[in-house]
């Protein structure tokens, strides 16, 4: 696959190297590292190197590894690439190395084919197979055993994400004397679809490692309060989890509570004020044929997204005349994920089908009625892209948070435009005063849609500038600085 050049962000480590033997007081653990190997393809292009990893993980953690001493213990995107720990972007980076079979097993399989889908409500079938479970735990071990290497005594660890649920136990039991956090960026489903897990009773062990266990949403706590309660008969008073060890001993108490993730607020604020960004989005305008309306999709090609819902709706209002092609354009940005797991490789299929259905119907020499752009762009374009769109259109089915929603918002600087925001993200939450609706409701979501084209001037900036204070008061580095005072808070009990 060639990669554009603007996604290689650099092509050699930095001269400073972690060293094998270096003990941090401070890791955080992920599937990914924040960079991801970029191999060589062997032809022209042959250069190697490194590009910022996708999601919204990297983005909510860069900022804290870069201000901190500690290390990031994950893989580098690369099969069967076993690499030493280096360091990159001012971070120190431990790479967990995964065979071809780990990753078509534990990444593409359990992790992506078995618990994504059940943690998103179904939207699709989770598939459940014991090799897949069998890789994941040998795979959650490795990481466990990356961190036991080079954590120093006490020292803090922050697992992330559903990928690695078991870490914290396998931690736990290895080195009581660390202070574990686990942080869970997708939903946590209702103990009802939870249940069609064969491993659910191992994973909420493994989750109950840690001392304390964060969630996107107070409900997402929740369910997984009522599951500890329900599948391994843990007593649960308030927030507090009483975890019993082997001999039935109370081990520790694990704290259940909500972090809703947010942004580098900053960042996004200072690319939008700056005069090239603001001339990028006037050409990008002005390509389209300077329309009216410019609405604005920004996904992950995932179907927790809910892209086929909001193209449906879209090419309702045009048939309809509600919308026509010389007023308005949709840009879809949908970067390409996960392409090798099935689901996501029929998505594409029906989305790229859609696509060409409107335009073919609804196209003119002059305009498009939808821009489909299968690529990931820099940070500098989608905040070029967020300022030349007039109508942002959120429409997840389910989401964990949606950090597009509060990018739109921050990167509005006057407060102009309009979110169009799924009551099934944890973003809603917190910006209520978006345009909220259900998007399996293809007539509500068109209403909507239509109400957003046409939001006066002051119930838009009304709307907005209450959205920018929320996110403002509430950035990326006030979440993890909750989080982190709420960890240093739990009582960690070290015999050892
Ligand atoms: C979501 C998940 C992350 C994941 C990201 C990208 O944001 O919460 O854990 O890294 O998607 O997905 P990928 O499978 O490419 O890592």
């Amino acid at each position: 696959m060639q990669v554009p050049a603007s996604e290689i962000i650099d092509i050699a480590p930095e001269g400073r190297q972690a060293q094998k033997s270096t003990k941090y007081d401070f890791m955080v653990v992920s599937n990914r590292l924040p960079v991801d190997r970029f191999p060589s393809d062997g032809g022209d292009n042959a250069a190697e190197g490194w590009r910022r990893s996708p999601g919204g993980l990297v983005t909510a953690l860069a900022p804290i590894m870069t201000k901190t001493d500690g290390a990031w213990v994950g893989w580098h995107g690369a099969p069967d690439e076993p690499l030493e720990p280096f360091s990159h972007s001012g971070m120190d980076l431990v790479p967990v190395d995964l065979s071809t079979d780990d990753v078509e097993l534990y990444y593409e399989g359990f992790s992506n084919a078995t618990l994504w889908p059940l943690y998103h409500d179904v939207i699709a079938p989770p598939e459940f197979h014991r090799t897949w479970w069998d890789s994941y735990r040998r795979v959650n071990r490795r990481f466990a055993d990356a961190v036991i290497q080079h954590a120093d005594h006490g020292a803090t660890v922050w697992v992330q994400d559903y990928q690695l649920q078991l870490v914290p136990s396998m931690l736990r039991q290895a080195r009581p004397d660390l202070r574990i956090g686990f942080f869970n960026h997708i939903p946590f489903p209702p103990p009802e679809i939870f249940a069609q897990l064969p491993w659910r009773q191992a994973i909420i062990e493994g989750l109950l490692g840690a001392d304390l266990v964060g969630f996107q949403r107070p409900s997402d706590a929740a369910n997984f309060m009522r599951s500890a309660r329900r599948f391994i008969g843990a007593s649960v008073k308030q927030q507090q989890i009483h975890v019993k060890s082997p001999d039935g001993r109370i081990s520790h108490i694990a704290r259940a509570q909500a972090f809703p993730i947010s942004i580098a607020v900053d960042q996004i604020s200072e690319l939008a004020e700056r005069p090239d960004i603001i001339e990028r989005a006037r050409q990008i305008r002005q390509d389209l044929g300077n329309p009216k309306t410019i609405l604005l999709g920004v996904d992950r090609l995932d179907y927790t997204k809910g892209i086929p819902h909001r193209l449906k709706a879209f090419e309702e209002l045009l048939k309809e005349g509600r919308l026509t092609v010389e007023d308005a354009t949709l840009i879809q940005v949908a970067s390409p994920s996960r392409e090798r797991v099935r689901q996501y490789r029929l998505l594409r299929e029906e989305i790229e089908g859609t696509v060409g259905h409107i335009n073919g119907s609804y196209d003119t020499m002059q305009n498009t009625a939808v821009r489909y752009l299968h690529h990931s762009y820099p940070i500098e374009e989608m905040v070029a892209l967020y300022l030349a769109a007039d109508v942002m259109l959120v429409t997840a089915l389910r989401d964990g948070m949606n950090l597009v929603a509060k990018e739109y918002v921050t990167a509005r600087t006057n407060n102009t435009g309009a979110l169009v925001l799924s009551e099934f993200t944890g973003a809603a939450d917190q910006l209520k005063q978006a345009l909220l609706m259900n998007p399996h409701d293809i007539d509500g979501l068109k209403n909507t849609i239509m109400r957003a084209v046409h939001l006066p001037p002051n119930e838009s900036r009304r709307r907005m500038k209450s959205m920018r204070k929320q996110i403002l008061d509430h950035d990326v580095d006030h979440w993890s600085a909750e989080f982190l005072s709420a960890l240093a808070e739990t009582v960690v009990r070290d015999d050892t």
